[in-house]
């Protein structure tokens, strides 16, 4: 057991976080997506900790984070022209690259695969502590498997203390869904949908970048996943939740002559229509505020008591595919259409 502080993201927090990770600790910072739970990502120790703390099934590879691109080459067997573009165009940002492994890059931390997913945030706090600490830094999102990615330092504490040292209390993540995965093992595809859409990617590399279909669809019985994560079921809500997509007007029909123990997930301004109790979560027809308030919106239902929870879908357009896909599977693929 830990007597887990808190610590602000300024000279004393980061100085602090650098130093657990140099001794194989786990800290858990914010980065502009989600905090992550990190680690030194070449020290199988410690690697293996994350492991422990999250609950996180060991067949499940980590993010590697780099504050520089000078971290990258040691870590990959080839930086890729492709890979390179993207790098140029999207990082520091929400992007991860999967590219083939170097020899230096434990198995632990690719639950034995031979490729190594890597990403340089543009969260300035966490490059700084990746720099001070010197070293590449495994971090998946920093909540116990199972829950929702935590975006900020009060989920980390609801989910983590007393099972690390510190947390770095950085604020409300910025983008509020976790990076987008590109696997530039072969041709390039998009393995996890995020804030950089498949249509920017194809911008900067002038050629079509794919998207695994397990983004908006369940995997096929007996299906390999291209990313062991695909797998799982990232998170399940304890009330049942079903995405509807219909108007705001058809969507209060619905909710205010559904059973007690209902709960409306909505867009702001929906409030009024609605005379069961709701959460919202960003505006309508903007993906950029519904990712950033998400997963704590389910989190806020999940602590509710809810029994059902009715959520307004969000666009099917591209910019709005990360949210999408979080929503799908918070509802375990289940849609209706008024
Ligand atoms: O935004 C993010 O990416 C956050 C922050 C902390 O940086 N991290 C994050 O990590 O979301 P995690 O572990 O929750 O998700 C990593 C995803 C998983 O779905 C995993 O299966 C996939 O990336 N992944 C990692 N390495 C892979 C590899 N070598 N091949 C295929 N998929 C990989
Ligand atoms: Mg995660």
């Amino acid at each position: 057991m830990y007597d887990t502080k808190v610590l602000q993201c300024n000279s004393e927090g980061i100085e602090k976080a650098a130093e657990l990770l140099k001794v194989g600790e786990t800290v858990a910072i914010p980065t502009e997506t989600v905090y992550g739970l990190a680690a030194n990502a070449l020290d199988e120790k410690a690697v293996k900790r994350i492991f422990e703390v999250k609950g996180r099934p060991q067949d499940n590879p980590l993010i590697v984070h780099i504050s520089d691109i000078s971290m990258w080459g040691k870590l990959v067997k080839e930086i890729t022209p492709d890979a390179l573009k993207l790098a140029e165009s999207f990082w520091p940002g929400p992007l991860t690259m999967i590219l083939p492994k170097s020899d230096l890059v434990p198995d632990t931390t690719t639950a034995g695969m031979d490729s190594v997913a890597v990403r340089m945030p543009s969260h300035e706090g966490a490059r700084t502590i990746i720099a001070a600490s010197g070293l590449p830094i495994a971090a998946p999102s920093a909540n116990l498997s199972g829950l929702p990615s935590p975006t900020s330092a009060e989920h980390c504490v609801k989910d983590l203390s007393g099972k690390i040292p510190l947390i770095i209390d950085g604020g409300h993540c910025t983008v509020g869904i976790e990076s987008t995965v590109v696997s530039l093992s072969g041709e390039p595809i998009v393995l996890r949908p995020g804030a950089i859409t498949p249509e920017m990617l194809s911008a900067a590399l002038g050629k079509e970048v794919g998207i695994s279909h397990t983004a908006v669809e369940p995997m096929a019985a007996g299906e390999k996943p291209l990313s062991p994560g695909m797998k799982y079921r990232h998170y399940a809500p304890k009330a049942k939740l079903v995405l509807v997509e219909s108007t705001a007007e058809a969507f209060a029909e619905l909710l205010n002559n559904s059973p007690e123990g209902t709960y409306g997930l909505i867009f702001e301004n929906d409030s009024k229509l609605m005379t069961r109790p709701c959460i919202a979560y960003g505006k309508e027809h903007d993906a950029e505020s519904q990712a950033r308030e998400v997963f704590a919106a389910l989190r806020e239902l999940d602590d509710s008591g809810a029994q059902l929870i009715y959520a307004r879908c969000p666009d099917r357009d591209e910019a709005s595919l990360g949210v999408f896909n979080r929503m799908l599977r918070a509802a375990a693929f289940e849609v209706i259409k008024l």
